[in-house]
C-alpha cells in the first residue's frame, strides 16, 4: 500500500517480528512532523533476510531497523559506520549515494538518554558497567567516545569482560562480580546492562549505599520500567536514567536518516510509550 503510493517507509526487521514499540515511536514522530510516511514491522525469516535486505527500496523501504536474530547479518550485508563496526551489530540501515549503510544507534541512546536525565553525568572519571553482552558493548564503545577515563567492566563470566576489555584497549578493566563493592566508592556512574531487574528475574545484588553521593545509576532493563536497582538508588537520592529513555533516545537518529528531520523525544511521547508498556 505504501509501496504503492511511494510514501517514504520503513520497517523493522525482525523473525519472529516481536512486539515492538519502534512503529509507535516513529508513528508518533511522522504525525507530530506532519511527514506522510510510514513505519512498518516485517516478518523476515533467516533464510530470507539477504534477499530482504539487499532489495529494500524495491520492498518499499528508504531503510529499516533491524532486530534480533539479524543484527550481526545486518552489519555484513552494509556498509557500516565505526559505530556498528565497533559494536559488531547493526540496528538501523539507510541509503547513502544509492549505497546501503548501517550504524548502532544504541550507543547514542544510551549517551542522549543520559545527556537528558542527568545532565553533568560525564565528568564521573570511573563508570562502572554491569554485563560484557552486546549492549555492554554499545555502552563501553559510548562512554570512551564520551571520554570517560576509566570504565570498569564487571561480569558473571569473566572471560567475556576480559575480551570486551582487550577489543577496547587501555581505559576499560575486566573486574569479577564479586570485586563490584570495592569499586563503588569511586564509581560517578553505574550501568546495568545484564538482564538482572527485569520481569521475572532475580534482582541485582548492589548495594547503592556504596555509591558517592554524586553518583548517577542508569539501567537498561525497562520492564519494569523502574527496576529495584533504580528505586533503591533513587530512594537514596541519586540522579538516573532510565531503560525506556535509551529506547527512544535511539530511535532519533533512525528516523532522521530516513525521513529527513531530527525528532525530539517529548513526555507525550515518553507517556504514550510507558502506556504501551503498561498494557502489555
Ligand atoms: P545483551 O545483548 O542484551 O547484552 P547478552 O549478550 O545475552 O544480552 O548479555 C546478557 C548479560 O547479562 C551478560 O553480561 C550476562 O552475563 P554472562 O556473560 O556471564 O552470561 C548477564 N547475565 C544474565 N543473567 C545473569 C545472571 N543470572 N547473573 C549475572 N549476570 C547475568
Amino acid at each position: 500500500m505504501i509501496a504503492e503510493t511511494k510514501l517514504p517507509a520503513a520497517c523493522l526487521i525482525g523473525w519472529p517480528a516481536a512486539h515492538s514499540r519502534s512503529p509507535l515511536i516513529h508513528q508518533y514522530w511522522l504525525k507530530t512532523l506532519g511527514i506522510e510516511g510510514g513505519y512498518n514491522i516485517e516478518a523476515v525469516p533467516p533464510e530470507g533476510f539477504a534477499e530482504f535486505v539487499l532489495h529494500l527500496d524495491a520492498h518499499g523501504f528508504v531503510g529499516a531497523n533491524v532486530t534480533r536474530p539479524h543484527k550481526e547479518r545486518a552489519l555484513a550485508l552494509s556498509k557500516p559506520d565505526a559505530r556498528a563496526r565497533a559494536v559488531g551489530a547493526a540496528n538501523t540501515l539507510w541509503y547513502e549515494a544509492g549505497e546501503l549503510r548501517s550504524t548502532n544507534t544504541d550507543i547514542e541512546g544510551f549517551v542522549g538518554n543520559l545527556d537528558a536525565s542527568a545532565p553533568g553525568w560525564d565528568a564521573a572519571t570511573d563508570a562502572l558497567v554491569l554485563g560484557a553482552g552486546g549492549a555492554s558493548r554499545a555502552v563501553v564503545f559510548g562512554l570512551i567516545e564520551r571520554g570517560i577515563k576509566r570504565v570498569h567492566l564487571a561480569n558473571r563470566t569473566i572471560e567475556r569482560a576480559r575480551a570486551l576489555a582487550d577489543q577496547f584497549g587501555a581505559g576499560v578493566f575486566p573486574v569479577a562480580l564479586d570485586a563490584v563493592g570495592d569499586l563503588l566508592p569511586r564509581a560517578g556512574l553505574l550501568v546495568n546492562t545484564t538482564s538482572l531487574g527485569m520481569h521475572g528475574q532475580p534482582g541485582l545484588e548492589i548495594d547503592v549505599g556504596l555509591l558517592p553521593s554524586h553518583a548517577v545509576v542508569t539501567d537498561l532493563v525497562y520492564v519494569p520500567l523502574q527496576t529495584p536497582l533504580l528505586a533503591a538508588a533513587r530512594a537514596r537520592g541519586l540522579k538516573t536514567a532510565d531503560g525506556l529513555g535509551m529506547l527512544l533516545h535511539q530511535a532519533v537518529r533512525g528516523f532522521e536518516l530516513w525521513f529527513g528531520q531530527r525528532p525530539t523525544v517529548t513526555p507525550e511521547l515518553r507517556a504514550l510509550v510507558e502506556a504501551d508498556l503498561t498494557r502489555a
